[in-house]
């Protein structure tokens, strides 16, 4: 039996964060044996909001670093920038049509990031869904590692596969989201009540893959927690605290009740630096490897360069696919 396909990517706007690295792209390198792996840099999606052109590129490399530094072995995965496949542009396009205003209306990234960047809301942060969808539907994937924020736009996916086929008959896999139950949400550090972003406005909110130790250090020193003084997991109550214990769980691979047992008795300042330093020790070798993928340019454009290619097989079998069935020359 041939194995299931995954498909997920990550914008390249900013800086990759912790909840990054823990949240998905360390999950991806535990399913690399068992299914067949795809891993765009959506820089295409990067577009719905204004970046620094040079910025953008280097971003993009950076990521694809990142992902190989974290060990996705480029000969097992595919790894690729999504604008080098110019296949998610045009289904993107075939697949907005097909996409109702009603349904983009009622995403809640949509409502968020409109609030956000009022002075930019602009039709390509409306069809975003459809441009993923196109993404995922291309690679015929099984399954999309997502976080908890993407589950709406999986749906709008699903959607979209089995509205194209009841038409047009079986054209598409229908995918279905992967949240794995012990991946990890990382909140933020200063506000542990959402999601740790690479947008956030106060810098110690959020760890970066690339942090030297002692910024890392000095962020979890500062990180909210809460005048009980106990180690407890308790998101509804004590956010803080159990964010930093999901951190460390993460890392660790230890238990809720395991880690409350290692601090029984002792204060926030000993768990703090014990957890800042499980992620110190983490991201040093994924730190060490990155600076050297990053420097080799020529390195990144053959795995790039090779990435597409592979992946343009697939996307375009199904696009050719699409277009006979919807009568596009
Ligand atoms: N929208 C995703 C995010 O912001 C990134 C993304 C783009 C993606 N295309 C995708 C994720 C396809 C999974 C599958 O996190």
């Amino acid at each position: 039996m041939s194995k299931k396909v995954i498909l997920s990517g990550i914008q390249s706007t900013g800086k990759l964060t912790l909840g990054n690295y823990l949240g998905a792209i360390d999950n991806w390198v535990h399913m690399q044996e068992e299914y067949d792996c795809y891993y765009m840099i959506a820089n295409l999606h990067t577009l719905t909001v204004r970046n620094n052109p040079e910025e953008l590129k280097n971003n993009t490399l950076k990521i694809l670093a990142t992902y190989i530094a974290a060990g996705l072995n480029p000969e097992k995965n595919t790894l690729f920038i999504q604008s080098q496949v110019k296949e998610h542009a045009e289904l993107g396009w075939i697949l907005d049509c097909y996409t109702y205003m009603g349904e983009l209306s009622r995403m809640t990234q949509f409502k968020d990031k409109s609030a956000k960047h009022a002075d930019n809301i602009n039709a390509g942060l409306f069809t975003y869904p459809a441009l993923m969808a196109a993404d995922i539907l291309l690679y015929q994937a099984d399954l999309v590692p997502v976080g908890e924020d993407q589950r709406q736009h999986l749906e709008i996916t699903r959607d979209l596969a089995e509205r194209f086929n009841k038409i047009y008959g079986k054209t598409f896999v229908v995918p279905e989201a992967y949240v794995r139950k012990e991946s990890a949400r990382i909140m933020g550090l200063q506000d542990p009540t959402s999601k740790m972003s690479k947008s956030a406005t106060n810098p110690n909110d959020v760890i970066f893959v690339e942090d030297e130790p002692e910024i890392i250090l000095k962020k979890f020193k500062k990180a909210v927690t809460d005048s009980e003084n106990k180690v407890k997991f308790d998101p509804e109550n004590k956010p803080g605290v159990s964010n930093l214990m999901q951190i460390y769980a993460s890392i660790t691979g230890k238990t809720m009740e395991e880690i409350e047992n290692e601090f029984e008795g002792k204060g926030y300042g000993d768990f703090k630096m014990t957890v800042a330093n499980s992620v110190i020790d983490k991201l040093k070798p994924v730190q060490e490897k990155y600076k050297q993928i990053l420097e080799d340019k020529e390195y990144l454009e053959k795995i790039y360069t090779k990435g597409a290619e592979n992946a343009r097989k697939i996307a375009a079998k199904t696009l050719e696919d699409v277009k006979n069935k919807i009568g596009i020359l």
